[in-house]
């Protein structure tokens, strides 16, 4: 990695240790799982073994006589009480907590049983007796589109459209395209994938002897889930005590409130006792948000030069059978609009038309900001397929299309404004460190032998930090978020956001945030997330959205805290404010460094000698960001293909990220290595497949593949920095962007491999026996 480690202590861009490894290394983690209250009782859920049915009958007494079994609800029990159905996150749908008189989806919770034991409510759940009545499937949304079989008869709309969504100049795209010297089509299909978490969902609910719900939960947006339990239960806000407590990894699929969540409240409220549920592996894999599923046309035009004069891109996306992909209000399709990538197209169109079919809904921001994976991946692989087409190397189109360093701020085609990026540097220092010139010439002389070696390119741009509250809200929430520092008499610190680590660092990386504003030791600023009652109010961790947004508030609830500082430094120096400035970590007088006092100094003089000022050195900040951060980075694969076998090895893969100011290196190179691991997987392993009868194929680890350390390529790494304008830090976000930007590398660089067969295009996940096939049909076409 060549991001440099800065040697001061207290200062951004230091390879400071994760303050909470100690803690995970010695399994002293706090998990939900981990949680036990006195008198705790188990729930474990009936779930539909068809994919739509009709439910004719639930009988619960079998179930009722095993030991330890103290209650099962239903669908209609909890409809009786008014909480059948829940809010899906953007508001625009609502979802059956517990089947409602027909299923929808394989796996679809039906009954919720609660026992003194786990054991017991799994018995418990196997022995309710539903009978069913099967009914047609509609297994994909082309299916669902001709509207013969209509899954949401409860939706005033009778129809399996869910929504139209586009963006940006129809006809002008039309037009251009038309006059195009090149035009190429492609339908390409993100498949749809599933974050697995290694931890999967679970929570536990008790009202406590006040009678006020302590809720913890394995949540990425603690806040939101508090305002959205009293939309759903009518319990007030302020009766409601959520805790995410340590999260083994989100990744988008703990935003969601899940069926679990509500069948435990209601439990505990039912019984008088705290209720546990934890889902299994299972569960996680087959009714939890799922991601992506969206099947893209795309159009690409060009001069003959290369220089692009149009993109068009309409998709289909299958949303399952409730509307419950967590995007933004405002936003049904995400920032699908980013497919213009990193490119100054002239002229741009897309659309997006979503479906319902019988499948487990969702379409969560897996490790990326609503749906930018698809649309990098889509225009990605598209100038791939020009290059190839125009017979221009796949980096000189990139060069001749990239938005220029001076065009920032850039204003897209598609809505749009890139905050700051230096795209050719990043890719000319991204060919120089993986030696591209030698790659080519290795290339010739392999296909020469007749070898199949392939470098794929990927030189993506993302928009990330949801965001502005004019554009972002989910619930009617709009989407900022907040900071609050204390710092202690002795020079120590507390700092509490609306955020919620899952893996990431926060309680380092923010750490760094407010040493850095104050001269502090990051070791003894503690960090506290996940707890709604100290925490204040965020819209919490997902779409990489914490360095934009709550990073900010971070540093501007420490600048807030400086400037009540500088007046108690002022009375300890004996002059006026405005003679006293930051320096060095220090507060000094103008011109005279040697007259100084440390923050360490002044937060002791804050409560034992504030003189005529406010005593106590406190902060709080909402921040509500201008604008969205535009990482970008670029990536290059290089691969070898078995021609016998089909099989692919990774030879190389170098990612060079720009992510703006880096506040901690190695935790960014950290965020990297495991995007690059899911990235990997998905490109190469991992779909959630359904039969033609809507059967989920992918129920568990042996069918679902989750990489190992045998399969994993090496990572190699290296980073520009090209500051955000507008972020207080100039941080732009990094989280996710491997796993945006990998797998159209992946991708090409197989098809490069297979491009001297005349293969143009395979969709992930790249199995041997897909490659294998595309090999072997390419050879006989060819005899
Ligand atoms: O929202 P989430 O935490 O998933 O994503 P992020 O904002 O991209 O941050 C992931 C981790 O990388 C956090 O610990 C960040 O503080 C850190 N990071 C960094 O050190 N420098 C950056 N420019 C961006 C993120």
């Amino acid at each position: 990695m060549s991001i440099e480690a800065t040697p001061r202590t207290h200062a951004l861009g230091h390879r400071m240790k994760r303050k909470e490894d100690p803690r995970f290394l010695q399994g002293k983690g706090n998990y939900v799982d981990d949680i036990s209250l006195p008198g705790m009782l188990h729930a474990a859920l009936v779930r539909s073994p068809y994919p739509h049915a009709t439910i004719k009958n639930i009988d619960i007494s079998e179930a009722m006589k095993i030991p330890g079994v103290k209650a099962v609800i239903t669908g209609k029990d909890l409809e009786a009480a008014g909480l059948g159905w829940l809010p899906t996150f953007h508001g625009l749908d609502k979802q059956m907590v517990l089947a409602i008189g027909k299923v929808l989806f394989q796996y679809q919770e039906v009954a919720a049983v609660f026992a003194e034991t786990r054991a017991a409510a799994a018995d418990g759940a196997e022995a309710v007796q539903v009978d069913y009545e099967p009914l047609p499937v509609v297994a994909d949304p082309f299916t669902a589109k001709k509207d013969e079989i209509l899954l949401r008869p409860d939706r005033e709309q009778k129809t399996n459209h869910i929504y139209h969504w586009e963006v940006g100049d129809r006809a002008g795209a039309e037009r251009a395209l038309e006059r195009s010297a090149k035009r190429i089509r492609q339908r390409i299909w993100f498949q749809r994938c599933h974050p697995a978490p290694l931890e999967p969902c679970g929570c536990v609910a008790q009202f406590d002897t006040m009678g006020r719900l302590q809720f913890y939960v394995t949540s990425q947006a603690p806040h939101v889930y508090r305002t959205a339990l009293t939309i759903v239960t009518g319990i007030p806000e302020d009766r409601i005590h959520v805790i995410s407590p340590d999260i083994g990894g989100g990744f988008g699929n703990k935003v969601p409130v899940y069926s679990g969540y509500v069948c435990a409240v209601v439990g505990a409220l039912k019984l008088g006792r705290p209720v546990k549920w934890i889902e299994t592996r299972t569960e996680n894999l087959t009714s939890t948000g799922f991601a992506r599923d969206y099947h893209m046309d795309i159009e690409l035009g060009a001069e003959a030069d290369g220089r692009l004069t149009a993109l068009r891109v309409s998709t289909v996306a299958d949303h399952g059978a409730f509307d419950a992909a967590a995007d933004p209000t405002k936003y049904p399709a995400g920032m699908f609009g980013i497919v213009t990538g990193s490119y100054d197209v002239p002229v741009a169109h897309a659309e997006v038309d979503a479906y319902f079919t019988n499948k487990a809904p969702g379409g969560i921001a897996y490790r990326c900001s609503f749906r930018v994976t698809e649309a990098s991946y889509a225009i990605e692989r598209a100038m791939d397929i020009l290059a190839d087409e125009l017979g221009i190397d796949a980096v000189e189109l990139r060069r001749k299309n990239f938005i220029r360093k001076d065009q920032f701020p850039y204003p897209s085609r598609l809505g749009f404004t890139y905050d700051s990026g230096d795209y050719q540097k990043t890719l000319e220092l991204a060919l120089q460190t993986i030696g591209y010139d030698d790659l080519l010439t290795e290339q010739r002389e392999k296909r020469a032998r007749g070898e199949l070696m392939g470098i794929g390119f990927s030189t993506f741009t993302e928009v990330v930090g949801a965001g502005p509250s004019k554009h972002f809200d989910i619930l009617g929430i709009k989407m900022f978020d907040s900071a609050e520092i204390r710092i202690h008499p002795t020079g120590s610190g507390i700092v509490r956001a609306g955020t919620k680590s899952q893996g990431q660092g926060h309680e380092t990386t923010w750490a760094q945030i407010v040493a850095e504003e104050l001269g502090l030791d990051p070791q003894n600023i503690m960090v506290e997330e996940g707890d709604t009652d100290t925490a204040p109010y965020g819209l919490g961790t997902y779409a990489s959205r914490s360095t934009p947004v709550a990073g900010a508030a971070i540093a501007t609830a420490a600048r807030r805290v400086r400037e009540k500082a500088r007046k108690i430094a002022a009375h300890l120096l004996e002059v006026g404010e405005a003679d006293v400035e930051w320096k060095d970590y220090k507060f000094q007088v103008k011109g005279v460094p040697a007259k100084s006092v440390t923050m360490k100094e002044v937060a002791f003089a804050a409560y034992t000698n504030p003189g005529p000022n406010e005593p106590g050195l406190e902060g709080t900040n909402y921040y509500d960001p201008p604008n969205m951060t535009f990482p970008n980075g670029t990536y290059i694969a290089v691969v070898d293909v078995d021609r016998e076998t089909g099989e692919v090895k990774v030879r190389r893969f170098l990612a060079v990220d720009d992510c703006g100011t880096v506040i901690n290196p190695m935790i960014v190179e950290g965020q990297i290595h495991g995007g690059l691991t899911e990235g990997f997987a998905i490109a190469f392993m991992q779909e959630i497949q359904y039969d033609r009868d809507g059967n989920n194929l992918n129920t568990n680890f042996t069918d679902y593949l989750l990489p190992t350390s045998l399969e994993t390529p090496h990572w190699e790494t290296a980073n520009t920095v090209t500051p955000s304008p507008h972020h207080p830090l100039g941080a732009k976000a990094v989280g996710e962007s491997p796993n945006v930007g990998s797998p159209a590398a992946f991708v090409n660089a197989v098809i490069d491999a297979l491009s001297p067969l005349g293969v143009r295009h395979i969709d992930m996940p790249i199995t041997r026996d897909k490659v294998w096939r595309a090999i072997q049909s390419a050879q006989s076409a060819t005899v």
